[in-house]
């Protein structure tokens, strides 16, 4: 039971009649921030009398005065009191309390009821480029799609999970072209995956080198240039006589002086790239004998598209050792797809969108490529280029189109990085434009970044390959393993690191608001205290470890007559909090957002802690109060469980 969308619909009906919008009004229902407040507050009488022109206590009396008489309501709540300048603090009948506390404890869904509209949902998460290396970003894609579907499913909803990789993009035109020219038989027989990665990096390399003396250092010297004529010119400038005036030119000096040194210094970094690049004579040799080789890596992705019989072969040859390493890391991750349709897979349905755009007189060509030109923005949305070649523009619309016919949901997600928005506000107005009314939300997330607060990177300075940063995390969990005096064999304590290492990794992800950056810290994440996985796992150990030493089973308890009662004020805090777990699922839902989850399963924990320390249990003081308190104690398990599960979480029986 959620009573927090209870008291609000009976607020709602109790509105009806005096505010013209009493939905909105009885979101103004909320938690207590204080507990001496009641469980629930309501503060829509204040907006409510100012609106009508009313004393706001007066209001909130009415309200109470038609909240009183609603059936049932005097069985929920204690009688309302109205505070201060008219706050309505509602509290929760002890009795009804452990009414839905007990209920939940009979419940498999721990009370958790299903949305009375379920809807369809594509989940489209993860989605990394394969033949490349998966890094950081894709594990935050990943744990928060797969948490919002768990969270969806569990609520009532059809979700449909859709991992749209992209297999077909220009990391294959390297690959192709580094096989051509570069490959080790031997290497691609033996280990492919390194092979491949190894052909990817040195094409990418050899590009990113012949760019930058191409076209990125001379671009940054003319700025520099351009950046030192400013100063001597600021500095000419002669005084004006007013102060006021001087001090912006100074303020202006000081600018174009500061902009000259970061380039300088930008400068000096991209030729010292250079210079060790010119030094390794491999390289340089390589880079001699293939020339321009970025848009021969181009040529070789066009090619593939076109249908070359050998580009395509070579690509069939090497999507199924990319998919293989892909799975590794998703097996690890404990994380399954419904569908994984990669951008491959839209190729033969990329013509007919733009087709069907221009019939419909949405693209028109301009600069020899075909755009989209929508309101509001000032670029338009390229889905053809000018050399005939479609865009990730034109496979999204693609997709939108497939999914809307095959599955014809309700909404669909992209769970997608923020330095994509733009892209995604683009698709969604050309797929509002071409006659797609679903939902459709781009679920955003900030970038990991390292201690120094730029985006994580390894000490060698490469993005950080995704099963290396896995592995350190078990690695280091394995050093709680190894403190623990409980875990008795090794084989115990390498299966608790590897959960509670993968499990840090998931938390730390999924407990930052999605919208913000954050610092990846491993001593952070591990942390035994705290809102960290670690704690939370340690949490439920612990409840279970009060069943072993009891000697007591939660099934059988629960099926004998024992009963649920709230007596000291931990246990009721504790109770309340429990009841709370759909209001936290519900809210997740609301906004697409994880942390919610966590947040909650963190104040469970922590009711739970301030629960044990004042209420014995095993040494209670008689038996109808242990059996009490040891039903609070498997509701806190399984809750604490279901909620983890749902993070993708794998809880352990002891540490
Ligand atoms: N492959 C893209 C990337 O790694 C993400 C794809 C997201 N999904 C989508 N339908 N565009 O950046």
């Amino acid at each position: 039971m959620n009573a927090l969308a209870e008291l609000r619909r009976r607020f709602k009906s109790a509105l009806e009649g005096l505010a013209d919008d009493p939905a909105q009004l009885a979101e103004m229902v909320l938690p207590s921030q204080d507990a001496k407040f009641g469980d629930y507050q309501a503060n829509c009488a204040m907006p409510l009398g100012k609106k009508l022109g009313k004393k706001p206590r007066d209001v909130a009396d009415q309200l109470v005065e038609r909240l009183a008489a609603q059936d049932g309501f005097d069985a929920m709540c204690d009688p309302p009191e109205v505070a201060g300048p008219g706050f309505i603090n509602l509290r929760l009948r002890d009795a009804w309390l452990t009414e839905q506390l007990t209920a939940a404890l009979a419940d498999e869904r721990l009370g958790v009821e299903l949305v009375a509209t379920p809807r369809k949902y594509v989940v489209d998460y993860s989605s990394p480029n394969v033949a490349k290396p998966m890094h950081v970003g894709h594990i935050r894609s990943t744990v928060i799609g797969d948490t919002l579907a768990n969270v969806l499913r569990l609520l009532g909803h059809q979700v449909i999970t859709d991992n749209h990789i992209g297999d077909w993009g220009t990391q294959f035109g390297m690959i192709i072209y580094g096989y051509k020219n570069f490959r080790d038989e031997v290497a691609l027989e033996t280990a492919p995956v390194a092979e491949l990665g190894r052909l990817y990096k040195l094409v990418n390399q050899i590009g990113d080198h012949q760019a930058t003396v191409a076209d990125k250092l001379p671009a940054l010297k003319e700025k520099l240039a351009a950046a030192e004529e400013r100063v001597e010119d600021l500095k000419a400038e002669p005084s004006t006589g007013d102060a006021k005036a001087d001090k912006a030119v100074a303020k202006k000096l000081r600018q174009a002086e500061g902009a000259v040194v970061e380039l300088r210094k930008e400068i000096e970094s991209a030729e010292a790239k250079v210079a060790a690049f010119e030094d390794d004579s491999l390289l340089a040799e390589m880079s001699s004998k293939h020339p321009e080789i970025g848009a021969a890596a181009l040529a070789e992705t066009a090619k593939l598209h076109e249908g070359d019989a050998e580009n395509l072969g070579l690509w069939k040859r090497f999507l199924p050792a990319c998919l293989d390493e892909l799975q590794l890391t998703y097996d690890r991750l404990g994380v399954a797809f419904d569908y994984t349709l990669g951008e491959s897979f839209y190729h033969d349905r990329l013509a007919p969108v733009v087709k069907d755009l221009q019939a419909k007189g949405l693209a028109r060509e301009s600069d020899g490529a075909q755009c989209v030109f929508i309101d509001g923005f000032d670029a338009p949305f390229l889905v053809q280029k000018k050399d005939g070649a479609f865009l990730y523009a034109t496979t999204d619309l693609a997709t939108i189109e497939y999914r809307a016919k095959e599955w014809a949901p309700d909404a669909v997600l992209y769970v997608v990085d923020h330095r994509q928005s733009l892209h995604f506000e683009q698709l969604f107005a050309t797929a509002k434009l071409w006659g797609y009314d679903q939902e459709l939300t781009h679920v955003s997330f900030g970038t990991v970044l390292g201690e120094d607060g730029k985006p994580y990177k390894t000490r060698s300075g490469s993005a950080v390959g995704l099963m290396g940063l896995l592995d350190e995390a078990v690695d280091r969990a394995r050093a709680i393993a190894e403190k623990s005096s409980v875990l008795e064999t090794d084989a115990e304590r390498d299966e608790v690191a590897e959960r509670i290492g993968i499990g840090a990794i998931k938390y730390a992800d999924l407990a930052h608001n999605r919208t913000s950056d954050y610092v990846f810290s491993y001593d952070k994440m591990l942390a035994m205290t705290g809102n960290t996985a670690a704690y939370m796992q340690y949490s439920v150990a612990r409840v279970k470890s009060i069943f072993g030493k009891g000697g007591v089973s939660a099934a059988s308890l629960r099926s004998s007559d024992a009963e649920l009662r709230l007596c000291e004020p931990a246990e009721r805090a504790l109770g309340l909090e429990l009841l709370r777990f759909s209001e936290a699922l519900e809210r997740v839902a609301a906004e697409y957002r994880p942390h919610y989850l966590t947040g909650y399963l963190f104040d469970v924990a922590q009711r739970f802690a301030e629960f044990f320390e004042k209420c014995p249990v095993l040494k209670a003081d008689d038996e109808a109060t242990k059996a009490s308190r040891l039903l609070l104690c498997d509701l806190v398990a399984r809750t604490l469980e279901t909620g983890l599960e749902l993070l993708g979480i794998r809880v352990v029986e002891r540490m």
